[in-house]
């Protein structure tokens, strides 16, 4: 099957690592040209090329997704250094891991810039070059917390629904002319997962890994690479009737029957 997404160009916010770092290079795979970002220029740098050396255009830019201004400035210059923006993959790191009890105001308007107002900014720094585009669409990261609540990341828990909201009122404000869609992750080998298994109290963490498989019906925890074919696919024109959706990625996972 032709994604259709040869030429052209797609943002990947928070794309040094994990998830977004695969979704990156998946794109460039499938010939689009792709914007970076993440706050670690360094990471970022080795990431950028790793993406690049798949042939394709690509702008990396050192940029806190907590911040506007900076999430407008990656999103600006990828579109100013691609030349075209047609897909944009709303995605950022995860709130760190705490009961309600630990948690003050300033935790949690940390989280919600992090995860409620990033998505918003980047809608609203890609939406003017998403308009020139003639297939044009959005894609949010978000996670399987969104169907089943994850016991101690009750930051993540209650931001998950309001980002499906914005989500959800995107695909029907923005049709017929933007397709707008979400992946929800499950348990996925990245970063995010050892620092969660650590933050968790795991000293070793594969023993730990195997207990979360055991919940698991394909009993094994996700690549990211498996998650970004999903991400690219929604993305792409080939997924050109699919607006609205939610899409887990999560081994089975989720109980919840819709
Ligand atoms: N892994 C899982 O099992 C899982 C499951 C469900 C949902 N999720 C969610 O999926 C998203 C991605 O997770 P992941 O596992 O792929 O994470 P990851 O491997 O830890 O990678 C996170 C990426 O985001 C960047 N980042 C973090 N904070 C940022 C900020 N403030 N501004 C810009 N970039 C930032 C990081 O680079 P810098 O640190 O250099 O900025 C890195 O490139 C998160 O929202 C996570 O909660 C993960």
């Amino acid at each position: 099957m032709d994604l259709g997404l040869s030429g052209r160009g797609a943002f990947v916010a928070a794309s040094s690592k994990g998830m977004g770092f695969a979704t990156a290079e998946t794109f460039a795979v499938e010939g689009a040209s792709v914007g970076m970002c993440a706050r670690g220029a360094d990471a970022l740098g080795a990431a950028a090329e790793r993406v690049r050396s798949h042939g394709v255009r690509v702008s990396a830019t050192a940029a806190d997704l907590s911040d506007a201004e900076q999430t407008a400035t990656a999103v600006d210059r990828a579109v100013q250094e691609l030349g075209r923006l047609d897909c944009l993959v709303v995605n950022a790191g995860g709130p760190p891991r705490a009961m309600f009890a630990e948690l003050d105001d300033a935790r949690w308007d940390g989280a919600v810039s992090l995860t409620l107002m990033s998505a918003v900014h980047l809608v609203r720094a890609a939406l003017p070059a998403l308009r020139r585009s003639d297939a044009p669409s959005i894609c949010f990261i978000s996670s399987w917390s969104l169907k089943q609540p994850i016991d101690g990341l009750t930051l993540s828990n209650s931001l998950r629904g309001a980002v499906a909201g914005l989500a959800k009122s995107l695909s029907r404000e923005l049709a017929p002319q933007v397709r707008v869609n979400t992946v929800l992750p499950g348990t996925i080998r990245t970063e995010r997962q050892l620092e969660l298994a650590r933050a968790a109290g795991a000293t070793d963490v594969e023993p730990y890994m195997r207990g979360l498989a055991q919940d698991i019906p394909l009993d094994r925890i996700g690549n990211p690479e498996e998650v970004a074919r999903a991400v690219v696919f929604l993305s792409s024109p080939a997924a050109s009737y699919i607006t609205g959706a939610t899409l887990a990625v999560d081994g089975g996972v989720i109980r919840a029957v819709v």
